[in-house]
């Protein structure tokens, strides 16, 4: 089962968010047992801003023109079926890198499968001191357009805990994960349709 591990930090060395993440990923692997995690840091990659001339949408060109490192990051989430997120909050919001990425992926709006859509989602937002929800909140139209559904999410603000990793936060980031995970593995074992099915009492019935 192939699992983006998603990381949204822009420092260009390990971070806390890569730290959160990966504690997140210890979550998830716990509870899938063929697990295969596939680990993007948009920051290691060359993602240009959209340039808003719209060529993908041309039915003759029909692809993204900007030559950079794009399409090689959409090919490493080909075949997954759930992703882990993790970012910083900056300037109340997401960061850019998350921004950039998420405008690129409209170049493959018209396409019948849109890359890193149709996934279930765990989500961590981290901050210093505040904006941790609103930016979590930011994240939703732009799931809701992929048909993403997010399972768990954990929102944390370092205060006079910088590390984060010595806290809770680090115990609420493997339940992220491993809530995904039994997500996946109960859907897989199609647990989720009997769940829904005529047997279950109705509301009101
Ligand atoms: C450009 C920038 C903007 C930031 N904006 C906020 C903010 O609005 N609210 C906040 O509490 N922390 C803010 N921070 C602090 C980061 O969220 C915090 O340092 C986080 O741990 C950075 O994660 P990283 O090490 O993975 O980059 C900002 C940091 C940067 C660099």
């Amino acid at each position: 089962m192939k699992i983006i591990a998603l990381s949204c930090t822009q420092k260009r060395l390990p971070s806390m968010t890569d730290a959160l993440l990966e504690a997140a990923i210890n979550g998830v692997v716990r509870e899938v047992g063929n697990a295969e995690v596939q680990r993007i840091r948009l920051i290691d990659h060359r993602i240009q801003m959209c340039e808003g001339e719209d060529t993908c949408l041309d039915p003759a060109v029909g692809r993204c023109t900007i030559e950079d490192d794009f399409e090689r990051v959409v090919a490493m989430a080909d075949g997954a079926q759930a992703m882990l997120l993790a970012m910083p909050v900056y300037a109340g919001n997401v960061p850019a890198i998350l921004k950039i990425f998420q405008e690129r992926l409209k170049s493959f709006m018209n396409a019948s499968h849109r890359p890193f859509g149709d996934l279930l989602v765990g989500t961590i937002v981290h901050s210093r001191t505040m904006l941790t929800e609103p930016a979590l909140g930011s994240l939703f139209p732009w799931y809701l357009r992929l048909k993403n559904k997010n399972v768990a999410s954990a929102c944390f603000t370092q205060g006079d805990h910088p590390d984060l990793t010595q806290t809770a936060a680090y115990d609420m980031c493997v339940a992220v994960g491993r809530q995904l995970g039994m997500t996946l593995e109960a859907r897989d074992r199609a647990l989720l349709p009997l769940a829904q099915s005529a047997d279950r009492p109705r509301c009101g019935a």
